[in-house]
């Protein structure tokens, strides 16, 4: 569904994603795994329109979206969530929700979609009129996703949506990821710098090391930790014997709730 060639993006005179291929597959999970700074929000920006690439290109079902502006690609069905939520803090919950229809015009029948959000999301139906900035992480982290769904959209980005969630918060969202994934038959591209998480949920993932893709697979094959430890806490600048982070100890080890 996503088809990414040879993508070269940048800022000034540094080039962040350096000749970066990919895809994902329609229907499914696909992550993108790495540490900070390795590009992954950068890509995400590119994919929406909120950044141009110098060279390669983007084709979604075959439409090509690197000169297309972040209004035209989200009508093609594309929304993203944002690192760090940002949601509108002095407007209520439904308020912010009316502004992910507003995104996409008469396409979308608002109020079916917020019929949807409130299914998947209750809390925010319990708190549509409360300041977002009021409402806590995961809260907030909730009407990010919703406020995004609210543009009926084929395509989720999502990114990091565990930051700053306690361990329990992160699998409700990702839960609810995978339902909205299997159920309303989203293509989900989620970037995540916990290889554990981004396993965990994908069908199939990519390893982002300065810009480029060092490794691919789906969790079974990536599992194996040796591969994502080396290729991540390289990227990290780590020796090799070095202590792993604490994203990584752990992998495809499944945490219990
Ligand atoms: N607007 C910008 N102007 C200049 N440099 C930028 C800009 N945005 C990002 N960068 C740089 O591009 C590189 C990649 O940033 P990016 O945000 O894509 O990383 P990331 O993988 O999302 O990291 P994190 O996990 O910390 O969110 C970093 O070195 C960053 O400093
Ligand atoms: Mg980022």
């Amino acid at each position: 569904m996503i088809q990414i060639e040879e993508l070269e993006v940048g800022y000034g005179r540094s080039v962040v994603l350096q000749g970066l291929s990919m895809a994902a597959e329609e229907g499914r999970i696909t992550s993108i795994i790495g540490s900070n700074g390795a590009g992954k929000t950068t890509l995400l920006r590119a994919i929406s329109g909120m950044v141009r690439p110098r060279r390669g290109s983007i084709a979604v079902r075959g439409a090509r979206l690197e000169r297309m502006s972040p209004r035209e690609i989200v009508r093609l069905g594309i929304c993203h969530v944002p690192e760090g939520r940002q949601v509108f803090p002095e407007l209520t919950v439904a308020e912010n929700l009316r502004l992910g229809a507003i995104a996409v015009g008469s396409k979308v029948d608002e109020a079916r979609q917020q019929a949807l959000v409130f299914t998947y999301f209750p809390r925010l139906a319990e708190r549509r009129g409360q300041l977002a900035g009021t409402l806590s992480g995961g809260e907030q982290q909730m009407l990010a996703v919703g406020r995004a769904l609210m543009a009926a959209p084929d395509v989720l980005l999502l990114d990091e949506p565990s930051t700053g969630l306690a361990p329990k918060l992160v699998q409700q969202v990702f839960r609810i990821i995978r339902e909205l994934n299997r159920r309303e038959k989203l293509t989900v591209l989620l970037v995540e710098q916990n290889p554990r998480l981004a396993l965990q949920l994908a069908d199939y993932s990519y390893v982002l090391v300065n810009g480029r893709i060092a490794a691919s697979g789906s969790a079974d094959t990536m599992e194996s930790e040796a591969i994502v430890r080396s290729f991540y806490l390289g990227s990290a600048g780590h020796g090799g014997d070095a202590p792993a982070c604490p994203a990584v100890v752990g992998l495809g080890k499944e945490q219990g709730d």
